[in-house]
């Protein structure tokens, strides 16, 4: 069994590799008591690895020579805990030089010992030369904060702060089960606090956050885990009893769960192209006691699913960068690169050119994603509409749901930012076949 920084520090280099942070930290075999601190440990590292990664280029007299990823791993692990938890100066040292040993590098624990002390002792000067490094000060990579600078040329600082807040707890009340005056009674009782949203019926925060064990009604499917702004996207969807519904790319189930929530009597396809991630749509529905058709297919390829019957609705959660998720992902920040959102946008736009003919006159067609990034987002939607055949543009409307509490209207659908009512990022789109 692992120790909580070893396991940290093994996180942080698979994510230095090039892998998910989630796949990671769950991936370590660390005993339960410790687990809650590695997680905590690699989250708070990856989150603020801008400035680590600085600091340990400042603290190395060779910083361009190659070294074990399990070092740097180890070294940025301390560094955070120094600077952003609260563990006693001399214990963070002792216990991550410990770690090093333990994690096959006792030649280098020495080296790792005198860089820590020498960042101890000299914190004031070198946390002063970070402020004027725009990536250690913002903890993002210089492409993403020229993109944001670029696309929301007023509010880019606002949104790199809200990036590096950590992620409330939003719960939705599976309204077959409960409301929301009987679920924030039994919250009450079990001594939490929950708020209700100003304009989500479904969608309640809990204060401060628990393990989701210790929410009454988790376990038999009375709420789910679901940020406030994914539980936009059925407002825009409406679902009505007996329609069809295609959740093109529907894992791990989330909004998919949340339709049948709202309207049992839909007849729902829940597809998705990555096969393991299916199975969680699976679980979510049977912890729910929701019934849908869940298949893996490539949505793009029609022949190998559709059974020819147009859709009443047509929800597109499309890949997308995640760029309005870094608060609770934030390695999506260091994994992705400057051409993905070009690439992405690309891939959402063969997606809805290849199902919007499966919409059944009448219907809706809904397009989100969880990102800030332009050509994603308003880039796709407006290319989409703007390439549809004239006679089916005429037979277009945009339509929009009543109540909506955030601002930021766009020519084509709905932008929230990270922070806007303490959601994620999202963007909404609907296009309805008259
Ligand atoms: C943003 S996530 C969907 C989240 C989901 N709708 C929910 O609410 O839980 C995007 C999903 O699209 C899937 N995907 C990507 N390309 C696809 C394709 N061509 N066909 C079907 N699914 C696809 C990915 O595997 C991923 O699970």
């Amino acid at each position: 069994m692992t120790h909580a920084r070893q396991a940290a520090a093994r996180a942080v280099a698979t994510v230095l590799n090039g892998h998910s942070l989630d796949q990671a930290v769950a991936a370590q075999a660390v005993d339960s008591r410790q687990r809650p601190f590695a997680q905590a440990l690699a989250y708070t590292c990856i989150r603020h690895l801008g400035s680590a990664r600085a600091l340990l280029r400042m603290l190395l007299s060779h910083p361009d020579r190659e070294r074990p990823p399990l070092l740097d791993a180890v070294v940025m692990c301390a560094l955070t805990e120094l600077r952003h938890m609260a563990t006693p100066s001399h214990a963070a040292v002792a216990e991550s030089v410990a770690a090093a040993r333990e994690l096959g590098l006792p030649r280098q624990a020495g080296l790792i010992n005198a860089l820590l002390r020498r960042y101890v002792r000299e914190r004031e000067s070198l946390d002063a030369k970070l402020a004027l490094d725009p990536v250690a000060r913002s903890e993002h990579p210089q492409w993403w904060i020229k993109q944001l600078e670029q696309d929301w040329p007023e509010q880019a600082g606002a949104i790199l702060r809200a990036n590096d807040q950590r992620a409330p707890l939003w719960l939705r009340i599976n309204t077959q089960r409960g409301n929301r005056a009987s679920m924030l009674e039994r919250i009450a009782e079990a001594g939490l606090v929950a708020k209700p949203h100003p304009e989500l019926a479904d969608a309640l925060r809990v204060d401060p956050p628990v393990p989701v064990e210790q929410l009454p009604g988790f376990a038999n499917g009375m709420l789910s885990v679901q940020d406030a702004a994914a539980q936009r996207v059925v407002e825009w969807a409406q679902p009505q009893a007996g329609q069809r519904i295609l959740a093109a790319c529907a894992a791990p189930g989330g909004k998919t769960a949340q339709l049948l929530e709202r309207c049992p009597d839909a007849e729902v396809l829940a597809l998705d192209i990555d096969a393991e991630r299916v199975q969680r749509i699976e679980e979510n529905l049977r912890r729910l006691d929701l019934k849908a058709q869940v298949r893996c297919a490539d949505a793009c390829k029609l022949d190998s699913w559709w059974d020819g019957e147009p859709f009443d609705r047509i929800l597109i959660d499309a890949p997308c960068t995640g760029s309005g998720v870094t608060r609770r992902h934030p390695d999506i920040k260091w994994l992705r690169r400057a051409s993905d959102p070009q690439q992405l946008a690309q891939i959402q736009l063969r997606l809805l050119h290849t199902l919007w003919p499966l919409l059944a006159p009448g219907g809706r067609l809904i397009y989100t994603t969880c990102s800030v990034f332009r050509a994603e987002n308003q880039g796709v939607i407006t290319e989409f509409v703007d390439n549809l055949e004239a006679a089916e543009r005429a037979q277009l409307s945009h339509w929009r749901p009543e109540g909506t509490v955030v601002n930021a209207w766009m020519p084509h659908g709905l932008q929230v930012l990270p922070g806007d009512n303490d959601e994620d990022g999202f963007f909404y789109a609907a296009v309805e076949r008259a």
